[in-house]
């Protein structure tokens, strides 16, 4: 009897096994990306597959909890003001990966833009540290932190290149220069995705904004841009590309209007360049509203319009509005749409999910926070960041300070204050930080008196530290200037300090290059500090006592006034050079792109060119180094170049290379770049890549304005 139950039992227990549902293929770990992709597509629904092209503002995590049951919000935007804690995060995941039909797991997209809790200086100022390398540990940091908040995707970087210090974001772009908008694009590209996407420290990028977006007429944001093909490919599009090779997950459609076609529905970069020339995989996201604002651009009369418009030119999610997943199943059955369209712009968004290992790992650890947020080595680096952006352009002699000064006031807006973070601030506490006064009092020597604030206008300071610039909000989105003085008469304000006698150090807060010929006579040092981040008043005191010897270099042209703007330092040589000017200004800059001063002098000597350019052939260009003073310092050595005849005007002088080197006092390096084809390549007439023999001028030089000079020649 006992067998024949045991024989039943087991009959039973093999039935049960062999009726219980295979894994579906897409749950599968062991299986390829793109045949679980596949499968899972196999299987949703038009809603559910609309939903994944939808990405929600995340206002309430329970009023959001019904939308991702059904399927109908496929990731989330996070804002500061609404961030949700991780078990938030994990509670929404959960819904979705437990409750929705087929458990696609959600993203949340952060804009961790130049840090998550631990602030660095925002990107134009993180370009003036030169350092491609010390911009990706900043990113390594800054991912490392969001990731540990369930942040999967942060919305940056911004590689918009801008020559326009009116508007608002050039702060959050890497300057006016392409070459250094593709390095540090790159750099933070590969500091937040890692080498390895699934890592649970690092995040997925989304590059921004494509494309054109820091071309807006007048400097004021989200206006028109006027870009030939030539401006586009030229100038515009190099950093995107730079960044789609570094590997980024997923791109940002830009807000304005190309020329007649606006960004959120172009099919020339969004599909033709994006998708055609580069083999982009991952997806494009609209920036916020983009879509639906595609009715005011004028394209679309309705939201439907809008929707279809967006999607066949290849923006696959869209950003807040919810023009896709309320119109799109009306326009495919109009045959307004096809469903390949759609099943395609799906595909790209379930294939970032799986690399970056959501359907397989999708919860954040909560106990990550505890050894990722605010970490002292985090801190430490924010703090060695920001002391390598501060870009010295005055000195005479003041600084370093000596230490035996016998009082030092600490003066201005930002002598005690914390607006120095920036205008995004990242899920950062806006107490956080460390102020000047602060930075100052705790690295002045004994028997120095730091006096703080007013108190210090009214004495007669021996030496004056006078914070100045913009506030957070003078600068960001939607935030541009007519007028890049310094404002609310801080300018008078240096002037009648220095009339009663004190030295003066200008430390100036800035989100963009700001207009500050008028207070050059009165300053004896002049430090441009950016908004430097939660270790601002620290660092500033390390530049200040040189603990760090300056070594930051504009990365920006500096103009004498607003009416010079935009000036760059790479525009095409007219016809009439001697005429390029005003009558009632020099057209000149006040400060050249890549100037920098520090406490010790460089000389550059033997500039020497070996071997000619060709298709298989580099030269190298050779430029010896010599550190003249009595400090140790850190040189940024740049490579320029200018095509002496060409079949297409070439920019006067353009940076090909750029290196950082340290040297000590009396020590010399000699610093060899290699010149390859693809550097000395032009767009042609036909907006092909050639390399036309000829000669070349090249710079090698500590500025955009200094350098010895040689020639080079491509064959
Ligand atoms: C900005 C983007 C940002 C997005 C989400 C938009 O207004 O243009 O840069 O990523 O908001 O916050």
């Amino acid at each position: 009897m006992k067998k024949v139950l045991a024989t039943l039992i087991f009959t039973a227990a093999v039935l049960t096994l062999s009726a219980a549902p295979a894994t579906p293929k897409y749950k599968d770990p062991a299986r390829k990306t793109d045949e679980r992709v596949e499968d899972l597509l196999g299987r949703m629904t038009l809603q559910e597959k609309l939903g994944q092209l939808s990405q929600t503002l995340l206002a309430s995590p329970a009023d959001a909890m019904a939308g991702v049951k059904d399927g109908s919000t496929g990731s989330f935007c996070c804002v500061k003001s609404h961030l949700p804690s991780v078990a938030d995060r994990n509670a929404l995941q959960r819904a979705a990966v437990e409750q929705s039909r087929l458990g696609i797991p959600l993203y949340f997209g952060f804009d961790v833009i130049h840090g998550f809790k631990t602030l660095f200086p925002t990107p134009l100022g993180m370009a003036a540290s030169w350092d491609p390398g010390l911009v990706k540990q900043a990113a390594v940091a800054a991912a490392a932190e969001g990731a540990s908040w369930g942040m999967d995707i942060a919305f940056s970087p911004m590689v918009d290149v801008s020559r326009d210090a009116r508007w608002g974001r050039i702060s959050e772009c890497f300057g006016e220069d392409v070459l250094m908008n593709r390095r540090f694009g790159r750099a933070c590209v590969e500091g937040y995705q890692g080498t390895d996407l699934k890592n649970k420290l690092s995040m997925g990028s989304c590059v921004k904004h494509f494309v054109g977006y820091g071309a807006a007429l007048g400097g004021r944001d989200y206006q028109f841009t006027e870009l030939s093909e030539r401006a586009l490919r030229e100038t515009y599009l190099p950093s995107f590309h730079e960044c789609i090779e570094a590997g980024a997950v997923s791109v940002m459609s830009a807000f304005n209007d190309i020329s007649g076609s606006p960004a959120s529905a172009n099919p020339f970069t969004l599909t033709k360049v994006l998708r055609g020339e580069w083999g982009f995989r991952g997806f494009v996201l609209s920036d916020w509203d983009a879509v639906y604002e595609l009715e005011m651009h004028g394209i679309a009369g309705d939201d439907a319009q809008a929707a279809v418009a967006a999607l066949s030119a290849g923006v696959d999610i869209e950003m807040k509005t919810k023009t896709y997943i309320s119109t799109l199943e009306k326009s495919l059955a109009e045959k307004k749409i096809d469903i390949k369209t759609i099943d395609e712009a799906v595909r790209r968004v379930l294939r970032v999910k799986f690399d970056l290992g959501l359907f397989d790992d999708p919860y954040t650890d909560e106990s990550l926070q505890k050894t990722q947020i605010k970490t002292d080595e985090k801190k430490a680096l924010s703090r060695k960041a920001a002391g390598e952006c501060m870009v010295l352009l005055k000195n005479n002699g003041v600084l370093p300070l000596k230490g035996k000064e016998r009082n030092i006031a600490v003066i201005g807006n930002w002598a005690n204050c914390l607006d120095i973070f920036g205008w995004w601030t990242g899920a950062v506490d806006e107490r956080d930080g460390v102020t000047v006064m602060q930075g100052i009092a705790a690295a002045a020597p004994k028997g120095t008196q730091v006096i703080n604030g007013s108190m210090g206008r009214m004495m007669k300071p021996e030496v004056a530290v006078v914070c100045v610039g913009e506030s957070g909000s003078m600068f960001g989105e939607d935030h541009n200037r007519s007028d890049i003085t310094l404002p609310w008469g801080q300018a008078e304000m240096i002037r009648q300090i220095k009339e009663r006698g004190s030295k003066v150090v200008a430390v100036v807060f800035n989100g963009r290059p700001l207009a500050l010929e008028e207070i050059m006579p009165y300053v004896d040092a002049l430090v441009i500090a950016w908004h430097p981040g939660s270790e601002s008043g620290n660092a500033l005191a390390d530049v200040l006592y040189g603990k760090v010897n300056p070594s930051g270099k504009l990365p920006v042209t500096f103009p004498r006034s607003t009416g010079q703007v935009p000036l760059f330092y790479c525009d095409r040589p007219s016809g009439r050079p001697d005429k390029d000017t005003y009558i009632d200004m020099d057209a000149k800059p006040l400060f050249p792109f890549g100037f920098g001063l520090s406490y010790t002098t460089f000389d550059y000597s033997d500039l020497t060119v070996a071997g000619n350019v060709d298709a298989k052939s580099e030269a190298t260009v050779s430029v010896t180094v010599t550190n003249t003073g009595k400090a140790a310092g850190k040189e940024v050595v740049q490579l320029y170049i200018h095509d002496k005849v060409a079949s297409v005007t070439q920019p006067d002088k353009k940076l090909i290379d750029f290196t950082k080197i340290e040297l000590a006092p009396g020590a010399s390096q000699v610093v060899t770049f290699k010149v390859t084809a693809r550097q000395l390549e032009i767009l042609g007439r036909d907006l092909k890549p050639v390399l036309e023999p000829g000669e070349f001028d090249v710079w090698a030089g500590g500025s955009s304005e200094s350098g010895l000079h040689a020639l080079l020649t491509a064959k």
